[in-house]
């Protein structure tokens, strides 16, 4: 176990090139599990080769338990690491692959045996471990490359998207085992990773970049319900959060915001510190589980009438989209529910789950409804841009 710190780490590739990392700061104690996302070419590799080592740092430090490990050669800084390309040796077959780290370390061959069956067994690998890295599958080479570093009892794990070549039913297996291991091993782990499930599931912590700049960094829960700004809102959930433009307005005093579903009106009381935010255009954030049917009790939630556009049965639930203010909004409803397209359906809000977004910066105006700014100190280790 033990602690990793990015402190105002820069990499640049080359004079001219601007920074590819940008005054990255993060903190993962101990034993912690923090999920890397981001669009494609945001940085992420480059982040993860920068602490294996395999990239030098253009500025800032990388701490491992609080020692300065930036100058260290890779073979020194006790991390191990799965790529995004499996990088196996191909001439070596896959037990010698996996059991390659371990005779560096001079384990003892009967050690190295026996690691080597308990991660071939944990990885669904015992059968090809004879052959070489040319004659496997990229999921086989995907998950013998895992194995290489799970054999291995290092300070820290660096994974870089590795289920992303597996079959759907394996992934949702090695996700399983993943989150088993880091339980009962509670080995420091950074992980990167594309789907969805796995970043709200797998980690302790969530780290959102966007352009080399860390956008927020906080539990699974933060990120999901309190989006420092747009582009971590869009970024996490699936299907993702839907975003009504629309300019705010006062009645008898109240700020509110007015949605229009064609067919019918609705006035949406925004309960929040409303300074300066009159006339403001704002973006609206409603996740698609936040809309739900009219309850047939009275329960005094704004209501709209909004005509079915298309429905999508996805077998646990039933997305219905609608239109509202001219914009096409999805509603994540109960899989029982199968409205006929065409059909008006009364759909409600609870005000105080929707966001408000600055919609020319995508800042967070605030949670409707809560009183207290979301983004603080503790749960945004930096927060630059958007
Ligand atoms: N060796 C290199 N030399 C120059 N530029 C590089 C090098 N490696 C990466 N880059 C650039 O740095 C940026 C970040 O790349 P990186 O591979 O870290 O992105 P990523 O977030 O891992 O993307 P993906 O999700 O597609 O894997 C890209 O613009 C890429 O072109
Ligand atoms: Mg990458």
């Amino acid at each position: 176990m033990a602690t990793l710190e990015l402190r105002n780490v820069i990499k640049t590739y080359g004079a001219g090139l601007p920074d590819t990392l940008k005054d990255i700061q993060l903190k993962i104690d101990s034993g912690e599990f923090l999920i890397l996302v981001g669009p494609s070419g945001c940085g992420k590799s480059t982040l993860m080769n920068c602490i294996a080592g395999l990239e030098n740092i253009t500025g800032g430090a990388i701490l491992v338990d609080n020692a300065d490990i930036s100058g260290m050669s890779p073979k020194d800084r006790d991390i191990a690491m799965v790529f995004q390309s499996y990088a196996l040796y191909p001439t070596m077959t896959v037990r010698e692959n996996i059991a390659f780290g371990l005779k560096i370390r001079k384990m003892s061959a009967a050690a190295i045996d026996e690691e080597v069956a308990r991660v071939s067994k944990l990885l669904q690998i015992e059968h090809l471990l004879n052959r070489k890295p040319g004659q496997l599958s990229g999921g086989q080479q995907q998950r013998v490359a895992m194995g290489r570093a799970l054999a291995r009892r290092p300070k820290i794990y660096l994974f870089d998207e590795p289920l992303s070549n597996l079959d759907a039913k394996l992934r949702v297996e090695m996700r399983t085992e993943i989150k088993l291991m880091h339980q009962r091993l509670k080995t420091t782990t950074v992980y990167v990773t594309h789907d969805q499930i796995e970043a709200m599931t797998l980690g302790d912590k969530v780290a959102v970049m966007k352009d080399g700049i860390i956008q927020q960094f906080g539990t699974p829960k933060d990120i999901y319900n309190d989006p420092a700004n747009l582009f971590v809102a869009s970024f996490i959930g699936s299907p993702p959060m839907n975003f009504i433009p629309l300019r705010l307005q006062r009645k008898e005093g109240r700020l509110l915001a007015l949605l229009d579903s064609g067919q019918a009106r609705c006035e949406l009381p925004l309960g929040m510190n409303d300074a300066g935010l009159e006339d403001r255009e704002v973006i609206l954030g409603m996740r698609p589980e936040q809309i739900v049917l009219a309850s047939p009790e009275a329960n005094g939630l704004p209501t709209i009438r909004a005509e079915v556009q298309v429905t999508e049965p996805t077998g646990p639930d039933t997305l219905v989209f609608v239109t509202l203010n001219d914009t096409k909004v999805c509603c994540r409803l109960a899989p029982d529910v199968a409205p006929q397209v065409g059909e008006t359906l009364n759909l409600q809000f609870d005000p105080a789950k929707v966001l408000l977004f600055d919609a020319k910066t995508g800042e967070r105006l605030g949670a409707v409804g809560r009183a207290q700014a979301p983004v603080t100190g503790d749960n945004v280790a930096q927060f630059k841009g958007r």
